[in-house]
């Protein structure tokens, strides 16, 4: 198991002892890092000629090794094998002080997950529409009488960046306590140019403190600000002419979202977002069909990395879907804390074809969650997803949907180390132990966070 490593010259381990990681790394050493005695490694390696995110039956292989190991060199996966097979390696004998082992114990070891949704960017949580919505009031129904987004942009637009970005990095830290390793980050509640900047200033200066890997997404267009009800138009061209160039410019984001709905933004004005995002050379993806039916066609054109929600769909936008690489992303935990009794309708998508993955979608209004084995457990329960497909979607497919699928989402030597350990005995225990966190361990770009307690 240990070929490739052998390949490493003994010059090149000494330096990666000695180098700290990379600067956005909190000063943490990379050290070589053994994980043995694995109950189960679930690898997520593809054996199907297909590439591509995962879909259709793949969606359940996981590629399981019984009493794996996982050898980890310099941020990267070195090999990957059975623990037997690790410790009869000669190098490892001859090396074996200078790796940190893990003795895993039986436990699960995963790729970490990539949470491919999130809104950070908030100063308070919505208790107000909490209460409403338990009294009865709808979601459109309170965004319409001055709660939903529009209520969280001021204290977005008063705060300081440092303040925000110390929020974001709290969120990213409880993330990685449940065991993911890579999250997309949204901006959304400034909506202003110069908040919406700001907002994405913390992403950055949050994901500079972080050990795990963070994608930005400009989601100026979440609402249509108050100040331009009436003349959505012209808040359209402020997206498209003066947020995006700007973010573009100075590399703040490497997608631009729309919520494209109703009570939102037209399926025309998303068109024209998208047109100046990839003018600007940034990708685009979509809040679709939360709230009512879009029709997908149209927007293939802009090969969106992803169309998120997607309770809302008809036969023709699952045909598309089924033939392009655009993923579904469900995120169960919007329907769960509206308190909806219908969800997306992940089998009939999955059964198509289509590409699914899972994602907390945390944000103050919708989903108040950091929790991806929670978004697991719901999709298992009301979506009647298996939870093989649950860890596919929230790993691999979450990887392509953000399209860092050739460095995360699998165990596979070459891919970044970014692995989360799980105190159970069988994989399927992730999502049916609801509302507990056995996430022991999470190793991010091959810094372990949570050695000092991990037993
Ligand atoms: O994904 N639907 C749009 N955006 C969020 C909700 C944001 C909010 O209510 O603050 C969502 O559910
Ligand atoms: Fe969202």
């Amino acid at each position: 198991m240990i070929n490739a490593l052998r390949a490493v010259s003994s010059r090149r381990l000494l330096d990666c002892c000695s180098v700290t990681s990379t600067k956005k790394r909190d000063k943490k050493i990379q050290l070589p890092i053994l994980l043995a005695n694995i109950g189960q490694l679930l690898t997520l390696q593809t054996f199907s000629a297909k590439a591509g995110p995962r879909r259709g039956p793949d969606l359940k292989q996981l590629g399981i090794l019984n009493d794996g190991a996982v050898l980890c060199f310099g941020g990267k996966i070195v090999s990957v094998g059975t623990t037997k097979d690790a410790l009869r390696d000669p190098w490892l004998k001859k090396n074996r002080k200078k790796v940190t082992e893990i003795d895993c114990a039986g436990k699960v070891v995963l790729p970490g997950f990539v949470d491919s949704h999130t809104h950070p960017v908030f100063v308070s949580p919505r208790l107000v529409d909490f209460e409403k919505r338990i009294e009865g009031a709808s979601y459109e129904e309170i965004a319409a009488a001055g709660g939903g987004i529009r209520s969280s942009l001021e204290g977005v637009r008063r705060a300081g960046k440092s303040a925000l970005a110390a929020r974001v990095l709290a969120a990213l830290y409880d993330m990685a306590a449940q065991g993911t390793t890579t999250v997309e980050a949204k901006s959304g509640y400034g909506l202003t140019v110069q908040s919406e900047l700001k907002s994405l200033e913390a992403i950055r200066e949050a994901a500079s403190r972080w050990a795990g890997t963070v994608v930005a997404t400009l989601l100026g267009a979440h609402v249509v600000p108050k100040e331009f009800q009436g003349c959505s138009q012209k808040y359209v061209e402020i997206v498209c002419k003066e947020m995006i160039p700007a973010a573009a410019k100075r590399k703040l984001a490497q997608f631009v979202d729309v919520f494209c709905d109703q009570g939102a933004f037209a399926p025309s004005q998303a068109e024209q977002i998208f047109e100046a995002a990839m003018e600007h050379g940034l990708s685009v993806r979509a809040h679709m069909g939360q709230l009512a039916h879009t029709a997908l066609r149209p927007f293939f054109r802009f090969d969106p990395a992803s169309f998120d929600h997607m309770d809302h769909v008809n036969e023709d936008d699952i045909a598309q879907l089924a033939k392009h690489e655009t993923i579904a992303t469900l995120v169960p935990g919007a329907n769960y804390f509206l308190g909806l009794k219908e969800y997306p309708p992940a089998r009939k998508l999955i059964d198509a074809g289509v590409p699914v993955a899972l994602a907390t979608d945390y944000n103050p209004g919708t989903s108040p969650t950091m929790s991806m084995p929670m978004a697991m457990s719901l999709a298992c329960t009301h979506m009647k997803m298996t939870p093989g497909e649950a860890v596919a979607a929230a790993t691999i497919n979450g990887a392509w949907a953000l399209r860092v699928a050739d460095r995360k989402g699998s165990i596979e030597p070459g891919k970044d180390a970014d692995l989360a350990v799980f105190a159970v005995e069988d994989c399927r225990e992730i999502p049916y132990w609801f509302g507990a966190n056995r996430c022991a361990l999470t190793v991010l770009g091959g810094v372990a966070d949570g050695l000092a307690s991990f037993v």
